[in-house]
């Protein structure tokens, strides 16, 4: 299968964790590379459901390795709490789970500091999950961040923490925010700390040693192309590269190492959290909702709905170089009679074909929409591509050559056998 990188094509959400839960059994090593617990990977196996937010959904077969790189903001103790949970299931995760001593660590000064911003910003709130993502890869950026090799050396860590939290609390005190106790954070991280360390690792290494002896390796990525802090609908975007670039910097593999992108959408689109979602519908949300789904894995907040956005997923296979395309949730448009595509936008005069940089741009352009038909009929329990009804057949080749890649995979459920290969 070689290295590849798997990215979600819209705004998050897209079904990733079960794509990736399918992908991993040809791989050897499965490596997050951006993002934190803000991520909600949902896998079912079985009667089981698994919600993981930072320990790659690999982990749930036996004898892959999972790796967190140095790209991923880690929360200590939400992955110590993650590890056990898993474990008190029977998941082995030590033995099969490195981390990047060069990832930067969450702190609840972050997790503060992300809400009172959102806060103070009112309305224009980005609608973060506020688990910290923001202020912590700014820190990152600003040369304050901790890392877990820091975390994991006691008397560098008491140091450095107590300089940070000196800072913060002044901070935190200046927004009307309660200032925080060192003791009461450095125990608890030094606890957690000792926890990881027989995880924590040169992962850079590790990963080139494997790669020498022949191991292929799955990139899965976090949110969605979108919500990347370069190229999404900024500033209501994540605070890391969600598109593939961000697999190389996050692993410390070279791009020339990668071998294809399969890029993740859904058949409609959706968003959790503010900003622009050109294609929004209540009817389509009042549907999808209806039946259960498109609830937020991570804060269990309803999402956004929409129609496919053929500019939007157009526009993220440029940015990804998406080779392959996985449709997900397909069974989700399966009562409807007729399915809308937007195929471009409309600016005053102009006709755009890609997502303008500008939010105020955006908010200007109306989605020009073809309408399809839709099957009408149950695809849940269909398990080939010959037997899917033609009329889903032909939307799936529509939206996935306007989105100018090969489908090669479509998933109908969220159990492992109700993926459909082409
Ligand atoms: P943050 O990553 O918590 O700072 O949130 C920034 C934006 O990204 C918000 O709109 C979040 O709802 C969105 N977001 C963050 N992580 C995810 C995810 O895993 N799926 C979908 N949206 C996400
Ligand atoms: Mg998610």
């Amino acid at each position: 299968m070689a290295n590849t990188i798997l990215v979600g094509a819209q705004w998050g959400d897209e079904g990733k964790g079960k794509i990736i839960d399918v992908l991993t059994e040809e791989v050897d090593i499965v490596v997050r590379t951006q993002g934190g617990n803000n991520a909600g990977h949902t896998v079912w196996i079985g009667e089981k459901k698994y919600v993981l937010h930072l320990i790659p959904s690999g982990i749930l077969r036996e004898d892959k390795l999972c790796v967190i790189g140095n790209g991923v903001v880690i929360d200590p103790i939400g992955l110590v709490q993650e590890i056990e949970e898993l474990e008190r299931v029977g998941i082995r995760v030590s033995g099969n789970l490195l981390i990047s001593e060069a990832a930067h660590v969450v702190f609840p000064y972050h997790r503060e500091l992300d809400a009172r911003r959102e806060s103070m910003k009112g309305q224009n709130k980005i609608g973060t999950t506020k688990r910290g993502i923001g202020p912590a890869y700014g820190d990152k950026a600003a040369r304050t961040g901790l890392r877990m090799i820091d975390l994991i050396n006691p008397e560098r860590f008491e140091e450095k923490l107590r300089l940070r939290i000196k800072e913060n609390n002044e901070i935190l005190r200046a927004l009307g925010a309660k200032p925080l106790s060192f003791k009461k954070v450095h125990d608890s991280y030094r606890a957690a700390g000792d926890r990881l360390k027989p995880l924590v690792a040169n992962t850079v290494i590790h990963l080139h040693q494997a790669m020498k002896n022949g191991a292929d390796i799955l990139f899965e990525g976090a949110q969605g192309t979108f919500l990347d802090l370069d190229h999404g609908t900024y500033p209501f975007v994540t605070s890391s590269n969600t598109t593939a670039g961000g697999a190389c910097t996050g692993s410390g593999v070279a791009p020339n190492r990668m071998d294809r992108v399969i890029g993740v959408m859904k058949p409609y689109t959706t968003r959790v959290g503010e900003g622009p979602l050109p294609t929004e519908n209540a009817q389509i949300a009042d549907m999808l909702h209806g039946m259960g789904r498109e609830f937020g894995a991570t804060t269990g907040r309803a999402r956004r709905c929409g129609w496919f956005d053929a500019v939007a997923t157009r526009h993220a296979a440029i940015l990804n170089g998406i080779d392959e395309l996985a449709v997900t949730n397909l069974d989700g448009l399966d009562t409807l009679d007729t399915i809308e595509v937007c195929t471009a936008y409309k600016c005053g005069e102009k006709v755009l074909e890609y997502v303008p940089v500008d939010l105020e741009t955006l908010s200007q352009c109306e989605p020009v929409y073809t309408a399809f038909p839709g099957w009408n009929t149950p695809t849940d329990k269909i398990r080939s591509w010959k037997t899917l009804p033609p009329k889903a057949r032909s939307y799936l080749k529509i939206i996935a050559e306007m989105t100018g890649a090969e489908l090669t995979m479509t998933s109908v459920g969220p159990a492992r056998d109700q993926t459909i290969f082409l």
